[in-house]
């Protein structure tokens, strides 16, 4: 696996694993330290980075901008080869609300464009107002593409049946061994589509980093739990995962996973641990 080897509906490459920055930019005092984050993540690699307007009510993206721009001016990245996804609130997102969030976005990351902006959750305004402003950014080349998170099947059909909606990029929802139950319907639905879907969460908000039985699997592979937790993610080839981390180690250990095999009866007991969805279960939410 290699960390570009997944495709956006319409061919373009986006890789398979991406920092995620919820609860940064929330403290004053810890935006050095979450600057140096993201630059180490972008010198070790890290190509995809995922933030929102809502995380830190801004903060995350102008934390984000302004690591942006130190890495840029050090030639520790270059913008060209970065996915930037970004997401507008429910509240924000009829037509008008969605360009001026973004506008608002584009000037807190310091860039003039966003490679994938997704509606962060459904709210009260009508999909087609959203999706209206997503095709005026489109065509200001405020944003390269759109999608969606937190939509099940039925919200995903919902927006398939009307004008444009099946320009959606991809679908971002939380998947990881404790919510398996996408498995059931979302995933092979997008699957069947190729469209990608965004694991959000993959490590239990750091819940499974400590999880016993895959500390145990970890330690036969010479990997750790977190590890495991994300390579059993990434064994799709349509998934996406987005971990946050700001520790150096755990920034490491995150990209090595995309790197982790784990073979057939590490598949089956981790089924046997974590058992797959027999049903239709409501889309969970963090
Ligand atoms: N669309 C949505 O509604 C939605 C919802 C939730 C999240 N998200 C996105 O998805 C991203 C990831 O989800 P998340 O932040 O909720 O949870 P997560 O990535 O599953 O877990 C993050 C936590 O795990 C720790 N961690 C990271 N790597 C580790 C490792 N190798 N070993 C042990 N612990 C490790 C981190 O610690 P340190 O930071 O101390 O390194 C942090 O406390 C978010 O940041 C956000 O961008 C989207």
């Amino acid at each position: 696996m290699t960390l570009t080897d997944r495709r956006l509906p319409d061919g373009t490459a986006i890789p398979a694993i991406g920092l995620g920055t919820w609860r940064m930019g929330e403290r004053a005092q810890a935006r050095d330290a979450e600057v140096l984050a993201v630059r180490e993540a972008l010198r070790l690699g890290y190509r995809l980075i995922d933030t929102a307007e809502m995380y830190g009510e801004g903060g995350a993206e102008s934390m984000l901008g302004e690591a942006l721009r130190q890495a840029f001016s050090a030639g520790e990245a270059r913008r060209e080869s970065l996915t930037l996804v970004s997401k507008v609130y429910p509240h924000h997102a009829s037509t008008r609300g969605v360009v001026e969030a973004c506008e608002r976005s584009l000037r807190r990351l310091k860039v003039d464009q966003i490679d994938l902006y997704l509606l962060h959750w459904r709210g009260a305004f009508a999909l087609s107002d959203t999706l209206e402003g997503f095709a005026q950014l489109q065509r200001r080349g405020l944003i390269r593409h759109w999608g969606v998170s937190n939509f099940d099947v039925s919200d995903m059909e919902e927006l398939f049946a009307l004008p444009g909606g099946t320009e959606c990029a991809s679908n971002q929802v939380y998947y990881s061994l404790e919510a398996r139950d996408i498995e059931f319907d979302l995933l092979p639905w997008q699957q069947r589509r190729q469209m990608p879907l965004m694991a959000y969460s993959p490590i239990g908000q750091g819940a499974l980093g400590s999880h016993p039985a895959l500390q145990a699997i970890g330690q036969s592979l010479g990997a750790s739990a977190a590890q495991v937790a994300l390579a059993w993610v990434l064994r799709q080839p349509d998934v996406i995962a987005i971990p946050k981390a700001v520790r150096g180690e755990h920034l490491r250990d995150n990209l090595a996973a995309a790197q982790l095999p784990l073979s057939a009866s590490d598949l089956q007991h981790l089924d046997a641990l974590f058992n797959p969805p027999r049903g239709k279960q409501p889309l969970a939410m963090i």
